[in-house]
C-alpha cells in the first residue's frame, strides 16, 4: 500500500502526518507493508525542509522530519500512491482538479476517513506554536486509526 500525504506548502502539515505515520508503522512491525509519502499543492517551498517550527514539535512528540524535503504534487503522483489523503477541503478541490481521467488512486480528505471529528487539519503556518501542537494532536491520532485499520487487513 502506498499512501501519500497532501497540504499546501509541504512543510508543515503533509511532512508530520509523513513522518508520524512511519513512525507509528515501525512500532507495529508493518513498515515494511506501506510506502509514505508527503507532497503539496504549492510550488512555493520545493526541495527545503519542514517548517523549523514544524521540525521542532515534531522532535519534541520523537518524530525526526530534518530529512525530508518538500515535493509538488503531479499527476504522475496518481499512478504512483493507493490512496493520496488531502489535508483540508482547498487541498481537496485541487487535488480534484489535478487528478488524471481513470487515475488509480483513491482521493480523501484524511480526518474524516480515520474518525477525527474535525474536517481539516487547520493551517498551522501564520499562527502561534500551539497551531503546531493542533497539527500533531489530530494527525497522530488520525495515523493511529490508520494504522488499526491496517493492522485489521493484514
Ligand atoms: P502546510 O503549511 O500547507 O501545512 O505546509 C503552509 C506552508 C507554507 C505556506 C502555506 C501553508 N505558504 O504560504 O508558504
Amino acid at each position: 500500500m502506498r499512501v501519500l500525504f497532501v497540504c499546501l506548502g509541504n512543510i508543515c502539515r503533509s511532512p508530520t502526518a509523513e513522518g508520524v505515520l512511519r513512525h507509528q508503522l515501525r512500532s507495529a512491525g508493518l513498515q515494511d507493508r506501506v510506502q509514505v509519502a508527503s507532497a503539496g499543492t504549492g510550488d512555493w517551498h520545493v526541495g527545503e525542509p519542514p517548517d523549523r517550527r514544524t521540525c521542532q514539535a515534531a522532535l519534541a512528540r520523537g518524530y525526526d522530519l530534518s530529512a525530508q524535503r518538500a515535493q509538488q504534487v503531479t499527476p504522475a503522483h496518481f499512478e504512483q500512491y493507493d490512496l493520496i489523503l488531502a489535508m483540508d477541503k482547498s487541498n481537496l478541490r485541487n487535488l480534484q482538479a489535478l487528478r488524471p481521467a481513470g487515475a488509480s488512486a483513491e482521493l480523501d480528505l484524511f480526518l474524516p476517513r480515520f474518525g477525527a471529528a474535525l474536517d481539516e487539519v487547520p493551517d498551522p503556518y501564520y499562527g502561534g506554536k500551539e497551531g503546531f501542537e493542533q497539527v500533531l494532536d489530530l494527525i497522530e491520532a488520525a495515523c493511529r486509526e490508520l494504522v488499526t485499520q491496517i493492522k485489521g487487513r493484514a
